[in-house]
């Protein structure tokens, strides 16, 4: 079935808003797809009208196995849901949902993808409709978790890069208007990982799309994190690290030996990791060290690469991990899932060459990925000159867990940095439309030992006010100008939110960082300021 030449008029469905019983709503939702009008090839396969409260089984729909997440979380309130896959060129393709919520506020929100993309964000569309947005979200081109899509295929990696958002974005505005009969008000984007270098590149590439933006834990320097990914291997050994798993414990106890108490605090969370100046010396097998954590000078050479800028031919590639997270970073690094996207990228995307071997990955890998990126579809992320964005009253918070394993906090500080250069602007006159919050001790997107519950994606809010909230956060800043000075998160026993509340922490706008004065060791908010470095 198609639906190229949807005869809806706007005014069929003025006025079906949320003030008509749930029957009409549900009517109006069902009978959409025929009316449904484009600018693109598409074809509608589902229009559903979700009751409150409904548990979508994903996996009965055909979710590809590679996506996590088997059923949809349920919404408290009716959602009018399509799913559409519209073509994004005459060689690629997006899938993308649009859901419609019976209370509309008015506003839209577009939700971003993770890794190497090819699944739709249920839990973001969750709470975006949840709060009354119209929310979209796409598959971002393809369908899994596998870069394989982009072999030879140029098109589907452009998706990928940064149309299937756009797309996603404009269809799903458009369609919105159609069903409620009334024009968009703000229109917002949410996401972290993939996802935020996606917020990233629109606001780069396509400033006008969004009025605010929440962009979390950016894969914006692309080569330098997949470039780390290679460079670790190369340095510890491909098949299984020469430290083990063990050791990196003994290094991440004797780091808040070292430095946990530098911010007042000695709560297991350093609140600056770039503070820490680690001395390995301590750790160097000597008659009074357990043998087996205790490390040969080779391997403090080689694990302390990882912890300092990482530079090739004079060009630096990656500014190092942060301290503090030493284990969960290693069993990241060889996890099933890095350890596939290095073949994978190089292979379908930088050579075209399937039998290319990783085992022979170094740097001048990523300095040839790099220029044929900038050459081509630039999936980097990492233009500095934002000022369109800016001029046409945009908002963007960025954030970035300082114990994320995967992608290193510090990316973010030198893309703030390279932004204030590029517009020779001051921390206050960013602060009129670029904030940025390094979230101490939270992993990456979630977790850690940091409060971790911060609203900023599906799944995490903990408290129901904009201050808890990034993207409540977002839409008081965008509509009613009141800036964030900070976000705050909140930290459950085990992460468990049926546990209770651990303790609850404000994070700083960069570049100040927490100090505490307290006595509770970290646990009161109260004892904490954010104050200049
Ligand atoms: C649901 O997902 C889990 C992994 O997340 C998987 O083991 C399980 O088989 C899935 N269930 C179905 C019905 O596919
Ligand atoms: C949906 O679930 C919430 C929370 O359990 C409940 O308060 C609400 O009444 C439910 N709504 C409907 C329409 O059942
Ligand atoms: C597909 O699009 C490309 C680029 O726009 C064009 O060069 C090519 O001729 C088109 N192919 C077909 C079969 O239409
Ligand atoms: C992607 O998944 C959809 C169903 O969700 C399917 O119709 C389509 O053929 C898939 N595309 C590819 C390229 O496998
Ligand atoms: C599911 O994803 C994998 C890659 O992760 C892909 O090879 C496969 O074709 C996808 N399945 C469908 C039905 O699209
Ligand atoms: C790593 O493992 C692969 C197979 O998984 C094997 O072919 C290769 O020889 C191993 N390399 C080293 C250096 O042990
Ligand atoms: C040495 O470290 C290992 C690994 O952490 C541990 O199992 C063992 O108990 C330690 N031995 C002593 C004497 O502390
Ligand atoms: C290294 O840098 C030098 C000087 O900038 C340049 O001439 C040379 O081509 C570079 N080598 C590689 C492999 O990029
Ligand atoms: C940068 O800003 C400063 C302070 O506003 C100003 O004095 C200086 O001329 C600017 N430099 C450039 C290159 O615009
Ligand atoms: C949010 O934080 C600000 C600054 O501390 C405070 O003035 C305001 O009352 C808070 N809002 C709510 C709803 O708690
Ligand atoms: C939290 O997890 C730890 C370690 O897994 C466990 O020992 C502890 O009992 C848990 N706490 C609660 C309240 O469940």
């Amino acid at each position: 079935m198609r639906f190229q030449h949807g005869l809806l008029s706007v005014a069929i469905f003025a006025g079906l808003a949320s003030s008509r019983p749930s029957t009409s709503f549900q009517e109006n939702c069902e009978s959409l797809a025929d009316k449904i009008k484009l600018d693109y090839t598409f074809e509608v396969n589902i229009a559903q009208y979700v009751p409150p409260n409904t548990t979508i089984d994903l996996v009965a729909e055909g979710l590809n196995a590679t996506c996590s997440g088997n059923t949809t979380t349920p919404v408290p309130i009716g959602v009018c849901r399509l799913n559409l896959r519209v073509e994004t060129s005459n060689s690629s393709e997006v899938y993308t949902e649009v859901w419609l919520p019976e209370n509309w506020k008015g506003r839209i929100l577009t939700t971003g993808n993770g890794g190497l993309a090819g699944c739709i964000q249920y839990p973001e569309l969750t709470y975006g409709a949840s709060y009354g947005f119209a929310s979209f979200g796409t598959n971002n081109g393809h369908n899994g978790t596998s870069a394989g899509a982009f072999f030879h295929q140029p098109e589907v990696y452009e998706d990928y890069s940064w149309r299937a958002v756009y797309t996603g974005a404009v269809v799903g505005k458009s369609i919105t208007e159609q069903f409620y009969g009334d024009v968009c008000g703000k229109s917002y984007y949410l996401g972290c990982s993939t996802g935020g270098r996606q917020g990233w590149k629109a606001v780069q590439k396509n400033p006008g799309l969004f009025d605010g933006v929440v962009a979390g834990a950016p894969a914006i320097d692309i080569w330098a994190h997949l470039g780390f990914f290679g460079y670790a291997l190369q340095t510890l050994g491909f098949n299984t690290s020469s430290v083990t798993l063990a050791q990196w414990g003994a290094v991440q106890q004797e780091v808040l030996n070292q430095c946990d108490g530098l911010d007042g605090a000695r709560d297991g969370i350093l609140e600056d990791p770039s503070a820490c100046e680690f001395d390995w010396t301590a750790l160097v097998c000597s008659s009074t060290l357990n043998s087996s954590t205790c490390f040969t000078p080779d391997q403090v050479e080689a694990a302390a690469k990882l912890f300092g800028p990482i530079t090739y031919n004079g060009t630096l590639m990656h500014p190092g991990h942060s301290h503090g997270y030493e284990p969960e970073l290693i069993t990241w690094e060889y996890s099933p899932l890095v350890l596939t996207w290095i073949p994978e990228i190089f292979r379908y995307v930088v050579y075209e060459d399937i039998s290319w071997d990783p085992t022979h990955f170094t740097l001048e890998d990523v300095l040839y990925a790099l220029q044929k990126d900038s050459d081509g579809v630039q999936l980097n992320t990492f233009d500095s000159d934002i000022s369109a964005f800016r001029d046409r009253g945009g908002k963007v918070l960025h954030w970035h867990g300082t114990a994320d394993q995967l992608l290193v906090s510090r990316t973010s500080d030198l893309y703030y940095n390279k932004v204030r250069s590029a517009l020779n602007a001051s921390v206050a006159d960013l602060d009129d439309f670029y904030r940025y919050f390094r979230a101490s001790g939270v992993g990456h997107c979630s977790g850690g030992p940091g409060a971790n519950f911060m609203g900023q994606i599906g799944g995490q809010v903990a408290v129901d006010t904009p201050n808890d909230s990034m993207l409540r956060r977002i839409v008081q800043w965008v509509e009613e100008g009141d800036a964030p000075e900070f976000v705050r998160g909140t930290k459950f026993i085990n992460d468990t939110i049926a546990l209770g509340i651990e303790f609850t922490r404000k994070h700083c706008k960069y570049p100040k960082v927490n100090r505490y004065t307290g006595d509770h060791e970290g646990l009161d908010e109260e004892g904490w300021e954010c104050v200049e470095p």
